[in-house]
C-alpha cells in the first residue's frame, strides 16, 4: 500500500473575502513528486500557504503526514521545507552563514563538515560556498535552500515556482536533484505554470483553473506524462 504523505480534502480556502480554492481534493504519496499547474491567480500559492499553515481552510482539511495542519501547525513546518517564488534567505550572509543561522533557528545541530556535504549533494561549486548570496543567480540560491532542506532532512518539500527564471542548465540540475530527493523517499508538492516542466519532473501533474482542480494526469508506467495532452487541457477555454 503506498503511503499517503500529504492530503487535501474538500478543500475550499478564501482570501479576505474571495473564494479562492473550491472542494479541491487531491493527495501526494511518500516520495511522490506531484505539480499543480495552473495560470495566474489560479490559487497555486494559496494551495502551498494551506498546507504549511498560513492560511485556513474555510472547509475542508489538509494534512501533512497524516496530521490536520490546521491543529498541527509546528509539526507541519517542522516536517516541511518551503521554496517560496523569491528565495528567503539573507542576500548579505554567504551560503555557509545561510544554512548556519536558519539551523540555528530550526534547532537543528549540523557539523561544518555536514554542511558541505549537502552543498556537494546540491552540486553547489566550492568556490561560491563563501561569497555573498547578493551576487548568486536564482539556481545557486535555491542550492542553498535544498540543502538547507537536506540539512533539515525534511520530509516533505513545498516549491513555488521553483524553476522559474532559471536557464536550462540550471533547470537540468534542478530536475536531478529533486528526482534524486524524491527516490530516497522526500515527498514533493510543487506549482507552477510550466506545463513542460511539471511533465518532465512529476509522476502527476494536477490542473488548477480558477481555485478548481478540473483533472490529475498520470505518468505511465516508465515514462512521462504528455506536455501536448496537458496543454491543450490547460489552454482549454482558457
Ligand atoms: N494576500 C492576498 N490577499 C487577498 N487576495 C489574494 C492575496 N494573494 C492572492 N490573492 C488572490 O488569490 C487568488 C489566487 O492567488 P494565488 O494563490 O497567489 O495564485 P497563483 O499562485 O496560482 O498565481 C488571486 O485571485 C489573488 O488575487
Ligand atoms: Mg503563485
Amino acid at each position: 500500500m503506498t503511503e499517503i504523505a500529504l492530503k487535501a480534502d474538500s478543500l475550499s480556502v478564501s482570501r479576505g473575502r474571495v473564494p479562492v480554492l473550491s472542494d479541491i481534493t487531491f493527495d501526494v504519496s511518500v516520495g511522490e513528486v506531484f505539480a499543480l499547474l495552473g495560470g495566474n491567480g489560479a490559487g497555486k500559492s494559496t494551495t502551498l500557504l494551506t498546507f504549511l499553515g498560513f492560511l485556513p481552510p474555510r472547509s475542508g482539511s489538509v494534512t501533512v503526514l497524516n496530521k490536520p495542519v490546521t491543529q498541527n501547525v509546528e509539526f507541519v513546518r517542522q516536517k516541511s521545507a518551503y521554496l517560496p517564488e523569491a528565495a528567503n534567505l539573507y542576500p548579505h550572509l554567504n551560503a555557509r552563514e545561510n544554512i548556519k543561522y536558519f539551523l540555528s533557528l530550526a534547532k537543528v545541530p549540523r557539523s561544518a563538515s555536514d554542511i558541505e556535504a549537502a552543498l556537494d549533494e546540491v552540486s553547489l561549486a566550492t568556490e561560491a560556498r563563501g561569497r555573498r548570496l547578493s551576487s548568486y543567480s536564482k539556481g545557486m540560491r535555491q542550492k542553498v535552500a535544498i540543502s538547507l532542506a537536506i540539512l533539515r532532512q525534511a520530509p516533505v518539500l513545498f516549491l513555488d515556482e521553483p524553476t522559474s527564471g532559471l536557464d536550462p542548465v540550471a533547470i537540468d540540475e534542478f530536475n536531478q536533484l529533486i528526482t534524486k530527493l524524491s527516490a530516497a523517499g522526500t515527498t514533493v508538492l510543487m506549482v507552477t505554470h510550466d506545463v513542460y516542466g511539471a511533465c518532465q519532473i512529476a509522476g502527476r501533474v494536477g490542473l488548477l483553473k480558477a481555485g478548481s482542480l478540473v483533472g490529475v494526469f498520470e505518468a505511465p508506467e516508465g515514462g512521462q506524462i504528455s506536455p501536448e495532452e496537458v496543454h491543450r487541457a490547460f489552454a482549454e477555454g482558457a
